[in-house]
């Protein structure tokens, strides 16, 4: 009897998922909140997005036009998400004021925890500020702790970029996987005082390239910047694509690909073809990269769509030359001069032969006639 009511459930539960998985993404999903489209896994709504992680929930505030996801702590509002696995979002940057004393005015500091998120590789934690460090700790299940430090007694004459004199950058994303980590900025005790033309120090997060630092801005307060683009990395599910089989969510013309960081998968869509891989219904459709213009056919050849492909073609009597993917008249003289001189090469041998033939028929009576003689 308990074996049945497992049964029983067992059946209910893979029916109910099923239901759920067609159910995914429905006519009524948003697509766009202010100018950032939401891709499926990515859905308002349970029924919209990947229902078997939350993380992949994200909330828009209708009137802010703006896109969040949260992280466990606190909402991250959304630049833009990428199908190949990227999520860029906006992250605070922390900082700690001094007194003239040399004592903690005001301060900040973050803790994030990113859930099926990773930090991409493509971030750096920056600090600004003299005498002072940035640090970025992860807790919970491993603790570790890495960061930078920059000292100096006076500001920076020169513009030379964040490469001391004020401002250090460090690689943080190895260390970082999905744990729940802080970012903190601390000024060192005992060196001489900065206070005048450094009162803060900052320490932030930020896509590399997209910070770039001006002593003469920056040290005396961090422009008007208070957060920067941070690129995360997402994957679906916690297992590679060996493991998940054909039971990973990727669609039709599209192929799994192990997360470049941290578990899970993501999808993409075969060479040649465009669409969202990650949902079934959607999937991947051949790309005509004639009307895109995604093709390399010269004005003399036509663009024909292929699956997955094109082709260059040519009109009747015009061959394609590959060099340069145009058409080329099939040069008619050359078969004709080539057939003209086995013709006459043949006319030539013919008659060689007609001659030989006769002097070898001659030849005896030529030579009987004088032994006759004699
Ligand atoms: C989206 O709109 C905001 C302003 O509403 C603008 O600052 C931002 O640059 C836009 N992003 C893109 C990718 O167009
Ligand atoms: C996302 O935003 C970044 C920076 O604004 C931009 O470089 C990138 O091309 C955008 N990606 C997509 C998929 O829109
Ligand atoms: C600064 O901190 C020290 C102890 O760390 C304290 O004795 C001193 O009163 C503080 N000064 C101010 C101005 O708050
Ligand atoms: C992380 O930040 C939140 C909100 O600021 C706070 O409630 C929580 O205690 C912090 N967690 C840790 C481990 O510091
Ligand atoms: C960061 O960007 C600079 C140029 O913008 C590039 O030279 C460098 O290789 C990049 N580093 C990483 C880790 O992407
Ligand atoms: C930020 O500072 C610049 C000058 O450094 C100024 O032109 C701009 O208006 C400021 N932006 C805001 C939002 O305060
Ligand atoms: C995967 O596909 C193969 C052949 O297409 C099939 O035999 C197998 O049962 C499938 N496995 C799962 C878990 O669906
Ligand atoms: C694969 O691409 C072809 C060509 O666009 C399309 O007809 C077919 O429906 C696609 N298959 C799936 C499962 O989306
Ligand atoms: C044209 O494009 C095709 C397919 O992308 C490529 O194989 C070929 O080498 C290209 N030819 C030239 C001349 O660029
Ligand atoms: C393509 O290359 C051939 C020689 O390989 C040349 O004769 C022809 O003019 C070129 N066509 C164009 C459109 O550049």
């Amino acid at each position: 009897m308990e074996r049945m009511t497992v049964l029983f459930v067992a059946l209910f539960l893979n029916f109910a998922s099923t239901q759920l998985v067609k159910g995914q993404h429905g006519k009524d999903c948003q697509t766009n909140c202010g100018n950032v489209s939401i891709i499926y896994p990515f859905g308002t709504s349970p029924s919209c997005h990947y229902s078997e992680d939350p993380t992949f929930k994200v909330t828009c505030d209708k009137r802010e036009k703006r896109l969040s996801i949260f992280d466990g702590i606190r909402s991250l509002e959304v630049i833009n998400i990428s199908r190949s696995g990227e999520l860029r979002v906006w992250m605070d940057m922390v900082y700690t004021c001094y007194n003239n004393e040399g004592n903690v005015s005001e301060k900040s500091y973050r803790n994030y925890t990113l859930g099926s998120f990773s930090l991409s590789e493509k971030n750096k934690l920056t600090l600004v500020g003299c005498n002072a460090f940035a640090l970025v700790s992860t807790f919970g299940m491993r603790e570790h702790a890495t960061g930078c430090l920059s000292l100096c007694n006076s500001p920076s004459a020169e513009n030379v970029g964040c490469k001391g004199g004020g401002c250090c950058t460090t690689e943080v994303s190895p260390l970082l996987g999905r744990y729940e980590f802080e970012i903190d900025s601390v000024r060192l005790d005992g060196f001489p005082s900065v206070h005048d033309f450094n009162p803060c120090t900052y320490a932030f997060l930020a896509e590399n390239g997209t910070f770039k630092f001006d002593p003469l801005r920056d040290m005396k307060n961090l422009g008007n910047v208070t957060r920067f683009p941070v690129v995360l990395d997402w994957s679906v599910g916690e297992v590679s694509c060996n493991q998940v089989g054909n039971a990973s969510i990727c669609s039709g013309n599209a192929t799994c690909v192990d997360a470049t960081r941290g578990k899970g998968y993501n999808c993409q869509c075969l060479q040649g073809y465009h669409g969202n891989p990650y949902y079934t219904p959607l999937g991947c459709k051949d790309m005509d990269e004639c009307s895109m213009g995604r093709h390399n056919c010269s004005r003399s050849s036509t663009c024909e769509n292929t699956l997955g492909s094109f082709r260059c073609k040519c009109p009747s009597g015009q061959r394609l030359d590959t060099s340069n993917m145009s058409c080329k008249t099939k040069d008619p003289r050359w078969p004709t001069i080539l057939l003209g001189t086995i013709i006459g090469f043949l006319v030539i041998l013919l008659g060689l032969l007609g001659v030989q033939q006769r002097l070898e028929t001659e030849e005896p009576e030529i030579q009987e006639a004088p032994s006759q003689v004699l």
